[in-house]
């Protein structure tokens, strides 16, 4: 596993997370229970999606935006404002798994102005219909100011009927020092 956590908390992005030089994630095998549906613009969430894939011997789906978003931080914020008060951004998902053959789906998305990032966000506005039956839970990260209403939107999923299990978030600065607790998190969230 490639333990580097990319130089810089999310707000200082190292233009390689913003999926304009990298291709994006796709693990999916025919057998995995779990699925690791996550976004990541800098790097942090990223990180946490693949020791969550790798502990829990799950699939893995990174969400791209079809117009990334900017390396520059506050770029970046203005078009999350303007998106959230207009419309989400328009994601790239072609290939898209079933979810069929999941039981647990592990939404993992870094915290945009106290709740998901507005790609998990538009995921959940498009498929979140689909998600009925399955049981969910989230891991943010955030830059000190906790989960906002992250797993509010998810116990509010049209229909609500999925699931919603215990949501993890940690601060961007603090992943690395802090990992034996998300393994365990991710143990008993897979055992609930
Ligand atoms: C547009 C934008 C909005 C953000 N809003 C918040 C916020 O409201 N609260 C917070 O604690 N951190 C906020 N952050 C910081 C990120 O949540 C944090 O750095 C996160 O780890 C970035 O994850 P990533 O590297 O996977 O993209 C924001 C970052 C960006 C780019």
């Amino acid at each position: 596993m490639n333990t580097q956590l990319p130089k810089g908390r999310g707000a200082i992005s190292d233009g390689k997370d913003t999926n304009l030089n990298e291709a994006p994630t796709r693990l999916i095998t025919k057998n995995a229970k779990t699925l690791v549906i996550y976004f990541s613009r800098s790097g942090n969430t990223e990180y946490q999606a693949k020791i969550a894939q790798e502990v829990l011997h799950a699939d893995s789906y990174e969400l791209i935006a079809k117009n990334s978003y900017a390396t520059d931080y506050d770029e970046t914020v203005n078009r999350s404002n303007q998106e959230q008060a207009g419309s989400l951004p328009e994601l790239v998902t072609d290939d898209l798994p079933n979810f069929e053959q999941y039981d647990l789906l592990l939404l993992g998305s870094p915290i945009w102005s106290m709740t998901l990032a507005n790609p998990m966000q538009k995921f959940l506005e498009q498929f979140g219909r689909q998600l009925s039956g399955k049981r969910i839970a989230e891991f943010t990260t955030n830059a000190g100011f906790g989960a906002g209403n992250a797993q509010q939107v998810l116990k509010e999923l049209p229909p609500a009927f999925a699931t919603v299990l215990n949501e993890y978030t940690i601060k961007d600065t603090e992943i690395e020092e802090t990992n034996d607790q998300f393994k365990d998190w991710l143990q008993e969230t897979e055992e609930k």
